[in-house]
């Protein structure tokens, strides 16, 4: 069984005295610069220099400094840029600024564990990683919940590394849902696993098959993407809730039925399993991460192509405007999305 920590084990006055500097203000930066601040943390955000988030963060009552001083001021310091331009950071304005004693923390394990970043052996290092995206971090933490979040201390330098990590995910509200301990490498593999074949991967596919599938039939697109698309975040909602069972007892039977019997043609068991297991080993042996870095040296040729085909998708200009229509369509600030 896994080691699970909830907010009864974690001692948020371990962070007083501390100064946490967040690096980035994007979907996790703005989160946990936000939820610490309203957690009684003493709290500095480091952006570059003309960051389209500099004032917004500022305006939020944040204090905000240059990647460089802004490391140099704090004790913890959480990089939160993307991953593909950690090191790069890292190298120009953190390394520099460390002190022994830091701690430096990551939401995501991949710099750290296929050593695009190696920090000295005199600080702490380690994780808190939400498993859910930054602005359900942020409405959650607002509704008096919290994201559920991994923790891993890959360098225990001072010996506190458990205890400021426990109490990070205190100030950012993720203990309220649990802290489930692991490592940096099992943190990596099965979240890029996860996103790659079931969460992002594996939905999206999943979704675009189902509503191209049903217009190529003659039906309405808005048809197909309230079956296919909309739906999907009302059942999952429930399956949140109370597993696949909490799902079954709101469907109908005859959708439940269908579930039995469909389920596995849309995934054939042993083919799907098979994809899945060479999807796992690519992201094991660090060829997904190879490809990815170099993609990023490339100018991104291939994810551009596909982010611009993506947006001309009818499942995307369908949904564009069924979702401006509907009553609440106007509320596209995802912090108050519903969760
Ligand atoms: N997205 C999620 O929900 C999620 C979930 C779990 C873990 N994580 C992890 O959280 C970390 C942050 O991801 P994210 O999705 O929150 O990132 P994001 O939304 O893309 O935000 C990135 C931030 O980094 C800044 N940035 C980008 N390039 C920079 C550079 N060269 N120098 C300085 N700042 C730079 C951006 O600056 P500007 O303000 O100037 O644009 C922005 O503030 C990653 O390790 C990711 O794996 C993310």
């Amino acid at each position: 069984m896994a080691k699970m920590y909830y907010e009864k084990d974690c001692d948020l006055a371990k962070l007083d005295g501390k100064k946490i500097t967040i690096i980035g203000y994007g979907s996790q930066g703005h989160a946990h610069a936000l939820n610490l601040k309203e957690s009684g943390c003493d709290v500095c955000v480091g952006l570059r220099q003309g960051s389209r988030h500099w004032a917004e963060a500022e305006a939020a009552g944040l204090q905000v400094k240059t990647v460089a001083e802004a490391a140099k001021w704090g004790d913890v310091i959480m990089m939160l840029v993307n991953d593909e331009v950690q090191a790069a950071v890292y190298q120009a304005d953190i390394a520099p600024n460390l002190e022994a004693g830091n701690a430096l923390m990551f939401a995501h394990g991949f710099n750290i564990h296929f050593k695009q970043i190696v920090p000295p052996a005199d600080v702490d290092v380690l994780m808190i990683a939400p498993k859910g995206p930054g602005h359900t971090v942020r409405s959650t933490y607002v509704n008096g919940k919290g994201v559920p979040c991994l923790l891993a201390v890959e360098q225990n330098a001072t010996g506190k590394a458990y205890d400021i990590g426990l109490a990070y995910a205190a100030g950012i509200g993720g203990a309220r849902g649990g802290v489930m301990e692991t490592t940096f490498q099992d943190e990596t593999e099965t979240d890029l696993f996860g996103e790659q074949a079931v969460l992002c991967g594996g939905v999206v596919e999943l979704m675009k098959l189902g509503f191209e599938t049903l217009v190529e039939a003659g039906y309405a697109p808005e048809n197909a993407y309230f079956e296919c698309i909309h739906e999907m975040k009302l059942i999952i909602d429930l399956i949140n809730k109370g597993g696949v069972a909490a799902m079954n007892y709101s469907i109908s039977d005859t959708a439940e039925f269908g579930e039995y019997v469909s389920g596995s043609r849309v995934l054939p068991y042993e083919e799907t399993k098979k994809n899945m297991k060479a999807v796992l080993r690519d992201i094991q042996d660090g060829v997904f991460a190879g490809k990815w870095i170099a993609e990023n040296k490339n100018g991104r040729t291939f994810f551009n192509a596909k982010r611009a085909q993506l947006a001309k998708h009818p499942m995307e200009t369908v949904g564009a405007e069924l979702r401006r229509n509907m009553l609440w369509g106007e509320d596209t600030d995802l912090d108050t999305a519903s969760n």
